[in-house]
């Protein structure tokens, strides 16, 4: 408590002394959160993180998340310089959607609008029409589906599902997944669903649809909390990262949330519904993160220019 304390503080004071900003997601840990709330930054899903990085004036913006975030911020404020606590921190979306093999992809089907999600690399994202993140991903669909446009969708496959499924576009999707929300199952939330008969299920949409088919609500990360907050009910079983159980418990104190079971029976794992690479952003390296070098995020401009473009339609949607 008191070495944390103590990180905390040593953190805070270089932030200050470099002019830099934290700018951590929901899915970090309690401590990163609360420190980027105690120093003026941010704590938010993948879309609002962006939207804070490019429009803060600090000369350096820290990302507490995972590396396509970083390369997100770099992207849009390419004068800005953006260090991650570690460049390890992947995702399996991103892992799982390298830029050859979606380009064939992309090739084989000319006539479709790419649309793909945040999660990928700036060489994916480069390659396509349009960035979605999860709390917009199914607006920008309908609206395409209503300009007579046909998809291709990438990587998530639960959330292609799931956005082809609610707004009935003509969508082809990746073959990805996320290997945090993948775990999820639907035995299990309604085995915990009898025990706590009032509780309501929140779902993040990279979860399976059996999943989302019991769901209350689904929606991105902000949305889940925005719907704790907003419900008449008191206790929730959530479908997603661990991490935002920090807002959830600071949004709506009085109210009792649960993790979504991972096993068939119910039972809760602490470790599970915990994605790995958040998990990578620790205090000690956010300590480091001024020192180490190496962690510096870089984006090869003629990329970063092509992947402006679909990142810009994405910050300009208006639901
Ligand atoms: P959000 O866009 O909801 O922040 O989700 C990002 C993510 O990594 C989900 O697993
Ligand atoms: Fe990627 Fe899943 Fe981790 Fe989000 S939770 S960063 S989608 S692996």
């Amino acid at each position: 408590e008191q070495q944390t304390q103590a990180l905390m503080d040593s953190i805070a004071k270089k932030l200050k002394q470099e002019d830099a900003v934290l700018v951590a997601h929901y899915y970090t840990a309690p401590e990163v959160q609360a420190l980027a709330e105690q120093t003026g930054g941010f704590v938010s899903d993948s879309l609002e993180m962006a939207r804070f990085g490019r429009d803060h004036p600090a000369k350096t913006l820290i990302v507490a998340g995972v590396k396509f975030m970083g390369e997100t911020a770099k992207i849009l404020t390419p004068n800005k310089r953006v260090l991650m606590p570690t460049l390890e921190a992947t995702c399996s979306l991103d892992i799982g959607c390298p830029i050859d093999q979606f380009d064939a992809f992309c090739n084989e089907h000319p006539d479709r609008t790419v649309v793909v999600y945040a999660n990928t690399s700036a060489a994916v994202k480069a390659r396509a029409d349009w960035v979605v993140t999860s709390s917009i991903a199914l607006q920008v669909a309908e609206h395409l589906n209503q300009q007579g446009e046909k998809i291709l969708w990438a990587p998530d496959r639960h959330l292609g599902a799931y956005v082809k499924k609610a707004s009935g576009a003509d969508i082809i999707a990746w073959d990805g997944a996320c290997i945090v929300h993948e775990e999820f199952k639907a035995r299990g939330i309604l085995d915990l669903k009898r025990a706590h008969p009032d509780a309501e299920v929140l779902a993040h949409p990279e979860s399976p649809d059996s999943v989302l088919e019991i769901a209350d609500q689904i929606g991105s990360t902000t949305q889940i909390i925005q719907a704790a907050v907003s419900s008449k009910a008191s206790k929730f079983i959530v479908a997603t990262d661990q991490g935002i159980f920090y807002k959830l418990q600071q949004a709506a104190p009085d109210k009792i949330f649960m993790i979504a079971p991972t096993a068939g029976n119910g039972a809760t794992c602490r470790s599970c519904a915990n994605c790995p690479w958040m998990a990578m952003n620790e205090l000690e390296a956010l300590d480091r993160v001024f020192e180490v070098g190496g962690n510096e995020i870089f984006v090869e401009p003629a990329l970063a220019e092509r992947a402006m473009l679909p990142l810009e339609r994405m910050l300009s949607f208006k639901a």
